[in-house]
């Protein structure tokens, strides 16, 4: 193997890691990057997720990821204190995956998701207006992250209040992700513990006082034994609904408005034509996938595009290299709005762990983009700030994106 290397952490490949994923693809399919295999081809990855027998979610138990993730024994006194949830949904293979799944599905139905529409809609407006009068503001700041947090907020139940507790325990989460040195471990420790007392309380509090929203549907079923849950499971799935739902959407809107921004031509037709607003939203996702890998764990010895990966090697289904693969994309490095096959990207996974989210994410972008362009006619960069991107290994989103109006 040709051996690509590269420095995860250098600020040229977090700007644009493209052109060193399209050599690993095309040298180092499958390359060992600090002892996880990276499955960069579209169609080695697209079978990686199809085939949940020989390749499982159950990558690492929690404590094993507390260990990797706390050195600082401050920081593990603090998890310690953290309530204990069994592993759920992105966790697990089936069968328990199918329980937990089925009930989360209802949910998340195309039906409920069109029921949300209006109030999406709302919120979306409401930012706009909040939106700060003057030259340029951060549209990451002030639009991508408010709007996916307040709308799980509502389908949670929980009050707008919490919002910035919200925020705060998200990007913590995310923070886990990347590098920590110690005061980071301990801070990330302290809003997991609250994060996960939080929504314990708000379970209990659904249990005496239930409503139309997603706490209450979940504590119910598991009251009247439709799906067998503990508490425990349902804390542990609504934490991966509240940090998968958050961060992605917020990714989608701020790349999606760069991309506009560095196309205005293609602004323009969707401005002229907002029946391309469905094709251009898959495009963006192709694009710049929010996440842009997740990991697998191989069940038995096999290979992967020539490569011997032993049972028990742990694989990241690198959806961002796959989504830029030329075998299933057309010069895809180019961003086309119009792109016949952009449905078929990976963003949103594929097999039986593919998105929850996506109508929600999907609709939401649907809602947005149309209504930041209507309101703002002269939406461009500023050109006075570059835009930031958030280092991640596992997701790609925009830390400030400033634009003038
Ligand atoms: C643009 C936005 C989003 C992107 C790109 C995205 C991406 C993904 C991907 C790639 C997976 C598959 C993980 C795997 O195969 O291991 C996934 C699963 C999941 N997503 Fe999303 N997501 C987005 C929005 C959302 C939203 C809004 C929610 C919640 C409301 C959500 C909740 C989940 C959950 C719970 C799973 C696990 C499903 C399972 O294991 O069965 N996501 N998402």
């Amino acid at each position: 193997m040709a051996g690509v290397t590269f420095d995860p952490l250098d600020s040229a490949y977090i700007q644009n890691p493209y052109p060193t994923w399209a050599r690993l693809r095309e040298e180092d399919p499958v390359p060992d990057i600090g002892g996880v295999r990276w499955v960069t081809r579209y169609e080695t990855a697209a079978s990686v997720l199809k085939d949940h027998q020989r390749f499982s979610n159950k990558f690492l138990d929690a404590d094993a990821v507390e260990e990797i993730l706390f050195e600082d024994p401050e920081a593990r006194r603090i998890i310690a204190r953290r309530l204990k949830v069994p592993p759920t949904l992105i966790m697990v293979d089936p069968p328990e995956h199918s329980r937990h799944r089925t009930l989360v599905n209802r949910a998340f139905s195309g039906r409920r998701v069109v029921a949300r529409e209006g109030s999406i809609r709302e919120v979306c407006l409401e930012l706009l207006e909040e939106v700060p009068t003057g030259e340029a503001f951060d549209f990451v700041a002030s639009f991508a992250w408010p709007l996916p947090m307040r709308v799980i907020a509502e389908i949670l139940g929980v009050p707008t209040t919490d919002m910035e507790d919200f925020k705060r325990w998200s990007d913590d989460a995310l923070a886990a992700l990347g590098p920590m040195d110690a005061v980071t471990q301990r801070r990330v420790a302290q809003s997991s513990v609250e994060l996960y007392d939080y929504l314990a309380s708000r379970i209990e509090w659904s249990r005496g006082s239930p409503g139309d929203d997603l706490l209450s549907g979940l504590v119910q079923a598991a009251e009247e034994g439709l799906a067998q849950l503990t508490t425990a499971e349902i804390l542990s799935m609504v934490v991966q609904i509240l940090i998968a739902g958050n961060e992605t959407t917020t990714s989608l809107l701020g790349s999606g408005v760069r991309l506009l921004c560095e196309n205005p031509e293609q602004m323009a037709m969707l401005r002229a034509d907002p029946d391309l607003w469905p094709g251009a939203i898959e495009e963006m996702l192709r694009f710049e996938s929010p996440f842009t890998g997740l990991f697998r764990v191989a069940t038995e010895d096999l290979v992967l595009d020539g490569v011997d990966v032993a049972a028990g090697t742990t694989l990241v289904v690198h959806f961002g290299a796959a989504n830029r693969d030329p075998r299933k994309f057309v010069d895809p490095d180019r961003f086309d709005i119009t792109r016949e096959n952009a449905r078929d990207h990976l963003a949103f996974g594929e097999g039986i762990h593919y998105c929850l989210g996506n109508q929600l994410a999907r609709a939401e972008a649907r809602i947005a983009f149309p209504l930041v362009v209507e309101a703002f006619p002269g939406l461009a960069l500023d050109s006075d700030r570059m835009p930031l991107w958030a280092p991640s290994p596992v997701s790609r989103g925009m830390k400030e994106l400033w634009v003038r109006v």
